[in-house]
């Protein structure tokens, strides 16, 4: 889950990480008294949006009253970056900068390990920096066993040649954001800029923070900070009927029960997709071990609920949950569904009780529904019925 700049900015507060005071606000007339409230002195108001090129899109601007931080929230709300409508800003307290510096630690998954990353060329232009001049941006192997210790601090900004007057401040600040990190069970914690302000201060004027869903178990404090707004509604409800729903973009719905068999059959679809005009999975979704009715018809319900939805291959193998009961369960949910089911419906059973499991969906006869022999031949048929 990416965080909004003010959701990072708190969780960087909490952890002692130094950063200016920040106030959200939704209308013209909230930036104002947030204005207010941090002084009525120079703000800076800020789109948060979870893309970045915020500064560059004219979403950062300057505010040197709080009157003026209301006419220029007035501009920044509603405006779109990147396909990102801005639906609150950020005022956050001006800062007198005399450098801008990059620091970020992030999974690096291609080793197992962590990654730090830090450059004294920090900024906007960061993206551009990595690319033209890559030895100017330092990248150190953080241990998982090891973390950011003092001595790995100060590797870091000795690798990225941060003047010596500055390396207690730095190496301070980075340790507080291996805390943020480890403490919030995060795969990525970036402060573009970093900055050393005119008065001597290291302080995080940007930050860009993705939690660890798979973690989110330990930190009940998490769910509040999740998007209500920006969840999918199909996936929302999935998640309502607990159901394992990623949304993709293609036009095949899948069902399969077990992770696995419903990886390869998204594979499968998008090679019987390539036969049939291009079309793709348009979601994963295991219906786990016991396929009853009510899981299949809520699965089913999901995916017809998808408007580029054109066809669905249902790719069980009946193990514990044999083909008989999910050939009952495909039934009970199409009766369940009713008017509601309108798309054709490719189903591939195969494991224990296959023969009985053919039977029951034959002799149901349903319209929609359209039996295959192997997995193949399956996703073959539901990509010619949804290249439409
Ligand atoms: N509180 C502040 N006071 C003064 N200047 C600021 C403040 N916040 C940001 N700036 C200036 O605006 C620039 C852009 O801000 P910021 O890094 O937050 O947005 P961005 O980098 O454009 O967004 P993103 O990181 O999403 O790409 C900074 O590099 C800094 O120069
Ligand atoms: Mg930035």
């Amino acid at each position: 889950m990416d965080l909004f700049e003010y959701q990072a900015r708190d969780i960087f507060e909490k952890h002692g990480v130094p950063v200016l005071g920040g106030v959200v606000a939704t209308t013209p007339e909230e930036a104002r008294s947030g204005a207010e409230k941090l002084g009525g002195g120079t703000v800076v108001v800020k789109a948060q949006v979870k893309t970045g090129g915020r500064g560059k899109a004219g979403g950062v601007k300057l505010a040197h009253s709080p009157q003026e931080a209301e006419s220029v929230a007035r501009d920044i709300l509603g405006m779109d970056i990147k396909g990102h409508t801005v639906h609150r800003v950020m005022i956050a307290q001006g800062a007198s900068i005399a450098e801008e510096f990059y620091f970020s630690i992030l999974l690096d998954r291609a080793h197992r390990s962590y990654l730090a990353m830090a450059s004294v060329e920090g900024g906007v232009d960061i993206e551009q920096l990595a690319v033209e001049r890559p030895d100017a941006l330092a990248k150190v192997e953080v241990l998982p066993t090891e973390g950011i210790n003092e001595a790995k601090a100060r590797e870091i900004a000795a690798a990225a040649g941060f003047p010596e007057e500055l390396t207690e401040r730095v190496v301070d600040v980075f340790q507080r954001l291996w805390t943020v990190y480890r403490e919030e069970d995060a795969t990525l914690v970036e402060v573009n800029p970093l900055v050393l302000t005119s008065d001597g201060a290291v302080v995080a004027l940007d930050g860009k923070v993705t939690l660890d869903e798979n973690a989110s178990f330990r930190h009940p404090d998490h769910e509040a900070l999740a998007d209500s707004e920006a969840t999918d509604p199909l996936e929302a409800k999935a998640q309502e009927n607990n159901l394992n729903y990623v949304k993709l973009d293609g036009q095949v719905g899948v069902i399969g029960n077990g992770a696995g068999l419903v990886m390869s059959t998204l594979d499968v679809v998008a090679y019987a997709g390539e036969r049939h005009g291009g079309v793709k999975p348009a979601n994963f979704l295991d219906i786990g071990g016991g396929a009853s009715a009510a899981v299949m018809a809520a699965g089913l319900d999901v995916i017809l609920g998808d408007p580029q939805v054109k066809s669905v291959f249902v790719n069980v193998f009946g193990g514990i949950t044999a083909c008989d009961e999910v050939a009952n369960g495909i039934v009970k949910a199409l009766e369940m569904l009713g008017d509601t089911a309108t798309k054709p419906l490719v189903v591939r059973l195969d494991g224990n009780n296959v023969e009985q499991g053919r039977l029951i969906l034959n002799q149901a006869n349903h319209p929609l529904v359209t039996l295959a022999e192997t997995m193949d031949g399956g996703a073959d048929r539901a990509a010619e019925l949804a290249n439409v």
